[in-house]
């Protein structure tokens, strides 16, 4: 019984951790496949004008229809400064950063139920 109430909290850290989420500074682009690091970088230029890289990489958004609804409204802030075309390379990216969520998501809860992936 003891024991059951000291391993609830270790694992309540662990997850915490796992969740920390991305800095400031944004994601490693080293890190990245080549074939993303283009569209990244667009996305971490137009994306961090307002606020860091890090609200958009740590919103928790995983899925493709909720993306699309995010940046069609960060475009029509005032002096957003994205084009029609840089958003549909920043969506290309985020489709990727969706795909690596989801995928880090079932690595941590083997059992939970797979997010529905969109088609866009
Ligand atoms: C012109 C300024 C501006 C730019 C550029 C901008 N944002 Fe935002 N963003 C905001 C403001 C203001 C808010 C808070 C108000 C809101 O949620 O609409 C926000 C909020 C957000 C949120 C919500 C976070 C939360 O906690 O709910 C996300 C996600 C986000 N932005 C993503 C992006 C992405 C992705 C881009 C690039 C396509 C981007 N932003 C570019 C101004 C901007």
């Amino acid at each position: 019984m003891r024991r059951r109430v000291l391993l609830l909290p270790a694992g309540l850290l662990f997850a915490a951790c796992a969740e920390a989420g991305v800095g400031r500074q944004g994601l490693d682009v080293n890190r990245l496949p080549a074939d993303v690091r283009p569209d990244y970088q667009l996305f971490s230029q137009r994306c961090s004008k307002c606020h860091p890289l890090s609200r958009a990489l740590n919103s928790g958004i995983d899925r493709d229809a909720a993306w699309i609804d995010y940046v069609a409204r960060m475009r029509r802030q005032p002096g957003s400064g994205i084009s029609p075309d840089d958003a549909t390379r920043i969506l290309r990216f985020l489709h990727y950063y969706a795909l690596e969520q989801q995928r880090l998501k079932r690595e941590r809860e083997p059992g939970a139920a797979p997010t529905p992936v969109s088609i866009r």
